[in-house]
């Protein structure tokens, strides 16, 4: 449906993602990002204002039209220039060994194929270079992950995609990377279910 999809969905973003909370946890992760950096599931652009001085492009990919048309105005004012394309991440159009720096956040539990997606950012990754990701996933306490299990279903619905029961710490250290440091907590005020967070860098 275009109109919850590309008119309802980014503002829900945009509300729901721009939380000073978040917004550390952006900061924090993104003072790694060096280089050449390409970022998946770009959205209404909310990673922006964190990169650090150093990242003067970034190449960004997200398949719905409405998220870019809403990230435009965070565009505009920004110093970075941002190639912006209109594609999903699970088939990326670039060489191999093209960026230093993959990022990731609150993305790969919307990316129906996501092993697709983990496996076109290593293989577009440097040696090297790193994934910088901020994910929402499945909880390690059983009683939550039944939660997230039976809430599937809606969530998918209201979140375009969204599954709340990715295990996205067992998907990233699957990958052949030489390093993966990773934390993996609660998100202070949100619902255990959607609030189990995985942050973490992932070097080739
Ligand atoms: C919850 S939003 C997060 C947006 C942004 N990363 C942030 O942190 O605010 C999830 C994003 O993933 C995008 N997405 C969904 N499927 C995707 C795919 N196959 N490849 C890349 N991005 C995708 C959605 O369009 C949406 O912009």
């Amino acid at each position: 449906m275009k109109l919850y999809s590309q008119i309802i969905f980014p503002r829900l973003c945009e509300f729901l993602l721009n939380r000073p909370l978040v917004g550390r946890l952006r900061g924090e992760l993104l003072v790694h990002a060096r280089g050449e950096v390409l970022e998946i599931g770009f959205g209404t652009g909310l990673n922006l204002p964190h990169y650090p001085e150093q990242v003067r492009k970034i190449t960004t990919v997200d398949p719905n039209p409405g998220m870019h048309r809403l990230a435009q105005k965070r565009i505009r004012k920004t110093g970075i220039e941002v190639d912006q394309r209109i594609l999903s991440g699970e088939r990326l159009p670039f060489d191999d060994l093209s960026f230093d720096c993959v990022v990731s956040t609150l993305t790969l539990c919307s990316i129906d194929d996501v092993h697709a997606a983990l496996n076109e950012v290593h293989r577009v990754l440097r040696f090297g270079g790193r994934l910088l990701f901020l994910e929402h996933g499945a909880s390690p306490e059983p009683g939550v992950q039944k939660w997230q299990r039976r809430l599937n279903w809606l969530e998918m619905r209201l979140g375009e995609g969204c599954r709340l029961d990715r295990n996205i710490g067992a998907l990233v250290t699957a990958l052949p990377f030489s390093s993966v440091e990773m934390d993996e907590f609660y998100l202070k005020g949100v619902p255990r279910t959607h609030g189990y967070i995985y942050q973490g860098v992932a070097t080739k």
